[in-house]
């Protein structure tokens, strides 16, 4: 009788782990089965109705069927151990005979290169880098460089104006006057910055552009000193064949003052699509600092004097790189930048 069902119970536990979906599932059975309420349990508790010389033998037989249902329970739970883990791998795995992602590597943009080639052959000839603000007083960017109220050069450089005297600064040449009011003589410096003004953007023209400054004021300066010191520029810029040439112009705060044109470094001075045909190409203005500059940032104009010169730095990257579009330098389309 105990026979018939333990094997029943047997038969249905092994049934019922074969079927089972998950751990979870066979928790219940071992539970139902085995536990302290299970079936197998309550079989035990029945021992009493057997005859004593039949409970060894009983006795043994309840003990196999609770070892053989545990091997399986373990069985199968170690089966679903393994599913699990062969998923997990297999979720995990890499392929490591797939190409690798390209790593972008950034470039330099033209025009720090640039900046960059313009401050090492200054530092190189003993000139300090000084950086000036962007946001100007009236007086920085215009009155103390000699350009009064309603003086017309005003209207040349359109401001963008702030509230009161306040303005985006439209030349670098606003440094010049900060590093003078410092009062320490002798100055070398250049100056690099963003200046701002109100045009229309085409190939030439941008609203916001960048400008390098230079200042030098000694005793005993002379126009010899400023062509021989851009003239070299010149040279370790564009190459040691390159010629230079001055032009007499006008600015308000040199005088006199001169525009220096270059040797076309593309046909060496023939003429070619380059330069128009000139053979020249106009790099940038520069002459020696007005008296009247000098005394409004408190030099003595009768002991010191200087020269001035500015540049714009997206005219020197745009001849180097034989760019013909200055937009191209704003735009920061990854494939215009990679080219550097
Ligand atoms: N500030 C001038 C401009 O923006 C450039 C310039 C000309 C600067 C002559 C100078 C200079 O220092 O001496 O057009």
């Amino acid at each position: 009788m105990i026979n018939e069902t333990l094997d029943e119970i047997r038969k249905k536990a092994l049934d019922a782990i074969a079927q089972a979906a998950d751990p979870d599932r066979l928790n219940d059975i071992r539970v139902s089965v085995l536990g302290k309420k299970g079936e197998l349990t309550g079989i035990l508790k029945s021992m009493k109705d057997v005859a004593p010389e039949e409970r060894p033998k009983v006795g043994q037989l309840v003990n196999d069927t609770r070892a053989e249902i545990e091997r399986v329970l373990d069985e199968q739970k170690q089966k679903f151990e393994a599913a699990l883990l062969d998923a997990k791998l297999k979720n995990e795995v890499i392929d490591v005979t797939l190409p690798a992602k390209k790593m972008r590597v950034g470039h330099k943009h033209p025009n720090t290169i640039a900046l960059e080639e313009v401050e090492r052959i200054f530092i190189g000839m003993g000139y300090e880098v000084v950086e000036g603000p962007e946001i100007e007083k009236d007086y920085y960017n215009f009155e103390a460089l000699n350009i009064p109220a309603d003086h017309p050069a005003k209207d040349e450089q359109d401001t963008f104006y702030i509230h009161g005297d306040l303005l985006l600064r439209t030349q670098t040449s606003s440094a010049q006057v900060h590093e003078m009011e410092k009062g320490r003589l002798p100055i070398k410096m250049i100056s690099p910055g963003r200046v701002f003004r109100a045009d229309e953007v085409d190939a030439t023209h941008s609203p916001s552009f960048h400008q390098v400054e230079g200042l030098v004021i000694d005793k005993n300066i002379t126009f010899a000193d400023l062509k021989g010191t851009l003239d070299e520029f010149s040279k370790k810029l564009f190459g040691a064949e390159t010629k230079t040439k001055f032009r007499p112009h006008h600015f308000p705060f040199t005088e006199p003052s001169a525009e220096m044109d270059v040797s076309c470094f593309k046909c060496g001075g023939k003429g070619c699509r380059f330069c128009k045909g000139s053979g020249w190409i106009e790099i940038l203005g520069c002459g020696m600092v007005h008296p009247h500059v000098l005394e409004m940032s408190g030099i003595d104009n009768r002991e010191y004097t200087g020269f001035a010169f500015g540049v714009g730095l997206e005219r020197i990257a745009l001849l180097k790189y034989e760019i013909d579009d200055m937009r191209l330098l704003y735009e920061n389309d990854s494939r215009f930048l990679e080219q550097f």
